[in-house]
C-alpha cells in the first residue's frame, strides 16, 4: 500500500522501476561504513572456506548472538551448514590484504586462501586468524534462507581479544578499504 503524500514528504517517482531501486540500494549501502570481517569454518573432511563479509551485526549479550548474511551460493555456506562451528574474525587496519584474498580478489578459494602462519585452530575446529581485532568462535543456532543470502545466528562460545588491546579497525566505505582512529568524543 502507498500512502498519499503528505506535507513535507519527499516526492519520488512512484514507478520507479525494481533494477534502479536495487542500483540505488547498492548505492546508499556504499555509505554504510562498516568493519570488515572474515567468517571461515572448516567442513567435516577438514577443508576450510572462509570470506570477506560485513554484514554481521551483535543480536545479544545475554546470551552473546550474533548474526551474519552469507551469500548461499559462497563455498562457507556450505560448509557452515554442515559443522555449525564458525569464527568471525574481526580485521584490524593491517589486515587489508587478508580481507582482498577472502574476497577472492587474488583469485585464489578454499583451502588456498588460508596462509598457515596466519591461522590457529580453536579446539572447536574453527579456523581462528591472529592478530586480529577479535575473534568470535560461534554455533549455528539457527539459519534462514532469505534471497540470495543465508541469514545466520550465531551462538557465540569463545572469543579470542588481543593482549595489547584493540588495534584499529579495518572498515569498507565508499567501495574502498579505510583504517580509522581515534575517538570523536566521550564514550557514553
Ligand atoms: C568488503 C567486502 C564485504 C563483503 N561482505 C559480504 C557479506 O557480508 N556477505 C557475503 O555473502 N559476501 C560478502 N562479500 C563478498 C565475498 O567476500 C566474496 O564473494 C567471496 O569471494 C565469497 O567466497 P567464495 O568465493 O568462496 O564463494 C564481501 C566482499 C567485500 C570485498
Amino acid at each position: 500500500m502507498t500512502l498519499p503524500p503528505q506535507p513535507g514528504w519527499l516526492q519520488t517517482d512512484d514507478q520507479v522501476p525494481e533494477p534502479e531501486v536495487s542500483q540505488r540500494f547498492l548505492t546508499a549501502m556504499s555509505s554504510l561504513a562498516a568493519t570488515v570481517t572474515v567468517i571461515a569454518a572448516t567442513s567435516p573432511s577438514g577443508q576450510r572456506s572462509g570470506m570477506t563479509a560485513t554484514a554481521v551485526c551483535s543480536l545479544s549479550t545475554e546470551p552473546p548472538m550474533l548474526v551474519a548474511c552469507v551469500n548461499r551460493s559462497s563455498t562457507l555456506a556450505k560448509t557452515l551448514t554442515q559443522t555449525g562451528w564458525f569464527s568471525v574474525n574481526l580485521l584490524s587496519g593491517a589486515q587489508e590484504d587478508v580481507a582482498a584474498r577472502f574476497a577472492g580478489r587474488s583469485g585464489l578459494s578454499g583451502e588456498a586462501r588460508f596462509q598457515p602462519e596466519l591461522w590457529d585452530v580453536h579446539p572447536t575446529g574453527a579456523p581462528v586468524l591472529r592478530d586480529s581485532a577479535a575473534s568470535c568462535v560461534c554455533h549455528l543456532a539457527n539459519a534462514m534462507q532469505q534471497a540470495t543470502h543465508l541469514v545466520a545466528i550465531g551462538a557465540v562460545h569463545d572469543v579470542i581479544l588481543p593482549v595489547r588491546g584493540a588495534p584499529l579497525p579495518l572498515m569498507y566505505h565508499l567501495r574502498r578499504f579505510i583504517t580509522v582512529g581515534g575517538a570523536s568524543g566521550e564514550s557514553p
